[in-house]
């Protein structure tokens, strides 16, 4: 695996997502499956698109007790995704139990990554709600810290977290980047956002960029001036 742009599929049904895909014509991008259109479609989505090419990150955001979450992760491993993940907040135990359940009889396994703190808790939400008093830069580090050490391969985070992630878990420790714009594109609801150029500047590993490639005119296009701006 190396860097790779990953579109974030944020459609509501299987015939939508395949519509989008079908203009990629000669190219299989990395995709990302989220919640939606995995309850949606079930585990024929992840299947389907397996067998037409494409890598699949999964990102369903596991937390559950280690022995549930182990039992899940050994199904995700089945379906063949190349990506999944979970939250830190679960707990080195439960990040474990991740690991041993994604890992087949063979030895190999998906890649797994954490979620640190969610980019839609700033620190009065988690000091109110979750009683975590420290600096939220602090907490995501932490959590990245306890990723690794539980054996884990990265981490979903900020384009602005990952060089200070790079430098506290490790160069070959992955960093997963949404919030990523163009410079003169939209920006919508994201706040703390870079450009495909600048994620590359950075060092994150993967970008995972959804609206400016769907809601493009012009979606490949737009996909292959991320590949330019970030791989090339
Ligand atoms: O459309 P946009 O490029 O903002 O999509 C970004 C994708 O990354 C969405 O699927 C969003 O849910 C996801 N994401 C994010 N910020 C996080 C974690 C995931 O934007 N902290």
């Amino acid at each position: 695996m190396g860097k790779d742009v990953i579109i974030a599929c944020d459609f509501a049904s299987a015939a939508e997502t395949f519509a989008f895909l079908d203009r990629f014509t000669g190219r299989k991008p990395f995709v990302k499956i989220g919640m939606e259109l995995f309850y949606a479609e079930g585990p024929a989505i992840v299947r389907e698109l397996k067998s037409r090419g494409h890598k699949i990150f999964l990102d369903l955001k596991l937390h559950d007790i280690p022995n549930t979450v182990k039992k899940a992760m050994a199904v995700l491993s089945r379906l063949d995704a190349d990506v999944v993940n979970v939250h830190a907040a679960g707990t080195t135990a439960m990040m474990e139990a991740a690991l041993e359940g994604l890992t087949r009889p063979d030895g190999t396994r998906p890649l797994l990554i954490a979620v640190t703190q969610l980019t839609s808790t700033d620190q009065a939400a988690m000091e109110r709600d979750l009683l975590i008093r420290e600096p939220i830069a602090d907490v995501v580090m932490h959590y990245a810290e306890t990723a690794k050490n539980a054996g884990l391969d990265g981490v979903v985070c900020s384009p602005l977290e990952a060089e200070r992630v790079h430098e506290t878990c490790g160069r070959g420790f992955l960093t997963v980047t949404p919030g990523i714009r163009f410079a003169d594109g939209e920006i919508g609801d994201q706040k703390r956002i870079m450009t495909p150029a600048e994620a590359k500047r950075i060092g994150s590993d993967y970008i995972v960029v959804g609206r400016p490639i769907t809601k493009a005119d012009d979606p490949v296009a737009a996909y292959e001036r991320c590949i330019a701006e970030f791989v090339g």
